[in-house]
């Protein structure tokens, strides 16, 4: 396994998991990355290590370029386990000078991996001499967790972002001009909606204060999927765009279906928001993946969902996805509710109580049906569609 170069002092030395395809909940269709860094400056230099198990990879991968013992520096900018799960073993190998982290990094690194080893703590503007170059730091707290920080390798103009502006893309091809759009535009998609989404405030707010440093990075380097070298504001316009959250002229209608009433209604649904002009995406969740839901989401201005009754209950997949939604947090929905029932309307009703609680404004009222709808509830649900479509269509006055 060998390193690959990204300049003359800076080696990725990740490793490639070609095969995971659920990451807590999250579906990776196209596997991932665990990206590690290696400066070669006087004080060879880690960044980030990798998935516990990926532990021999990254030392092959370094071994083909140094002697691991040489390295003397170790710094965690994220303390989450596909990064520093490997960490222990890495120390206990290299046995560097220092291991660096941000003051969270500290207290999470702690708990979860009791290590026999000192970290030092280093907060935003902080800077290490590594030897001919100098690495300083920037907290990005809640980025997409507590601890995150990135780190500058100044000389080189290359900024280390943890997770940030990365994605879940197994690729041999480690650099943005190398793979394209078209294959992993929606993978970067799916990865902003299912991490980072709930913090989109914390994005807008921190690319600005990037800006107001005047970093200007020659390259940016996340610890998944590809290293931005060619575009690197590629990826930070993707990042401001998608944390705006405007509206946009799209809806996803997202249901399940027992014996076909309720995927009836949601297609009334869906054609009454054609009709009116919107783009629509008709999710059942039969087939379709919660993450997948959330990426549709991202671009969307409406949320509308379905379900049948289950033993006085909606609708486990149902509950499932609406539980995920929620904690993602997306803004400026509207949206509204259906179902059909056999003797028990009341849990469709408390679909209303879930569009509340995700901040979903309802705009229409839910249209319910005893058993299977006839030609007036699936009217009631073409009027719901364009109802929503008009209220989209208000929002983008
Ligand atoms: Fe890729 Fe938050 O860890």
């Amino acid at each position: 396994m060998k390193a690959v170069k990204i300049t003359d002092k800076v080696y990725w030395v990740g490793a490639i998991d070609w095969n995971i395809r659920d990451f807590h909940g999250y579906s990776t269709k196209q596997g991932t990355t665990y990206n590690a860094f290696l400066i070669l400056s006087e004080k060879p230099t880690l960044i980030d290590t990798v998935k516990k198990e990926f532990y021999p990879e990254m030392m092959a991968r370094i071994q083909s370029v140094i002697d691991p013992k040489k390295i003397k520096i170790i710094i965690s900018n994220h303390s989450e386990m596909d990064h520093s799960g490997a960490l222990p073993e890495t120390v206990a190998a290299i046995q560097p000078e220092e291991v660096y982290c941000s003051d969270m990094g500290h207290i999470d690194l702690t708990e979860q991996l009791y290590p026999n080893f000192d970290m030092k703590v280093v907060k935003t503007g902080d800077r290490i001499d590594v030897g001919g170059d100098t690495v300083s730091f920037v907290e990005a707290r809640m980025l997409h967790w507590p601890d995150s920080m990135f780190s500058y390798l100044e000389k080189e103009n290359i900024l280390f972002t943890n997770d940030v502006f990365g994605m879940h893309y197994a690729t041999g091809k480690l650099f943005d001009d190398e793979n394209n759009e078209i294959d992993w535009l929606y993978e970067a998609e799916k990865y902003y909606a299912n991490i980072v989404l709930p913090y989109s405030d914390i994005v807008l707010r921190f690319l600005d204060s990037v800006k107001k440093m005047g970093l200007s990075p020659k390259i940016i380097a996340p610890d998944h999927g590809f290293i931005w070298r060619k575009d690197p504001a590629k990826i930070i316009d993707l990042y401001a765009k998608w944390a705006a959250q405007a509206p946009n002229n799209k809806a996803v209608v997202v249901y399940d279906t027992m014996w076909g009433s309720t995927q009836k209604m949601a297609e009334y649904v869906a054609d009454g928001l054609r009709e009116g002009g919107t783009e629509v995406k008709l999710m059942s969740m039969h087939s379709c993946h919660r993450s997948d839901v959330v990426t549709e989401l991202l671009d969307s201005s409406a949320l509308v969902i379905g379900s049948p009754v289950l033993n006085s209950e909606i609708f486990p997949a149902m509950a499932d996805v609406l539980c995920y939604l929620k904690g993602l947090k997306k803004k400026n929905l509207v949206g509204a509710a259906f179902g059909s029932y056999g003797w028990n309307p009341a849990p469709i009703k408390s679909l209303e109580e879930k569009l509340k609680a995700m901040k979903v404004e309802q705009v229409a009222p839910t249209v319910t049906s005893k058993f299977v709808p006839n030609a007036d509830t699936l009217e009631a649900c073409r009027q719901m569609g364009l109802t929503i479509s008009q209220k989209i269509a208000e929002k983008l006055k």
